[in-house]
């Protein structure tokens, strides 16, 4: 069972961590001189990211993280409510980008600023959730 929900975990961070920089490398700079489907690609782009990335896999993320910490880790500690608090955060700014920001970047320049900076905080913040994984697989 701790194999099955370590690896769930392992192949849902690289979905989540890796879409984001999938998104920023490759589909963003690929947009930004085509006006003509611009909107309407981040639209349909980032509502297909917002089920599968922010609604399934962070709810996966969390259910995995809550099994591995009892099943592998023997309960919580400092860096494993650390990392918890952290993915709060990360939850609420990809509230905020996909429901707020990210909605209504098509009628202004300002969400659109704002669905940017969400989107760059949340993929930094993601980043240092897996870092605090391989710390607290390594006792930490
Ligand atoms: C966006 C959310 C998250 C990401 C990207 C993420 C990523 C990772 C990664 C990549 C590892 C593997 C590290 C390794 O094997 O060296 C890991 C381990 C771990 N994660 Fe998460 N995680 C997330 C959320 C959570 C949550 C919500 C919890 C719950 C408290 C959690 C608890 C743990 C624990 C306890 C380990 C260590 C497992 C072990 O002993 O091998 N994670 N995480």
């Amino acid at each position: 069972m701790r194999e099955l929900l370590l690896f769930l975990h392992v192949l849902l961070a690289t979905f989540w961590v890796g879409g984001m920089i999938f998104l920023s490398l490759v589909v963003v700079p690929y947009l930004k001189d085509k006006p003509q489907i611009r909107d309407e690609a981040f639209q349909e782009v980032g509502r297909r990211f917002s089920f599968y990335g922010t609604f399934l896999s962070l709810a996966l993320l969390f259910i995995t993280g809550m099994g591995i910490t009892h099943l592998i880790q023997g309960g919580f500690r400092p860096s494993i409510l650390f990392k918890l608090a952290l993915f709060f955060v990360v939850v609420a700014v990809s509230l905020l980008h996909d429901l707020w920001a990210g909605k209504k970047a098509v009628e202004s320049e300002t969400h659109r600023l704002w669905a940017r900076r969400l989107g760059i905080a949340n993929l930094v913040l993601s980043v240092l959730l897996v870092l605090l994984g391989v710390l607290i697989r390594l006792g930490y």
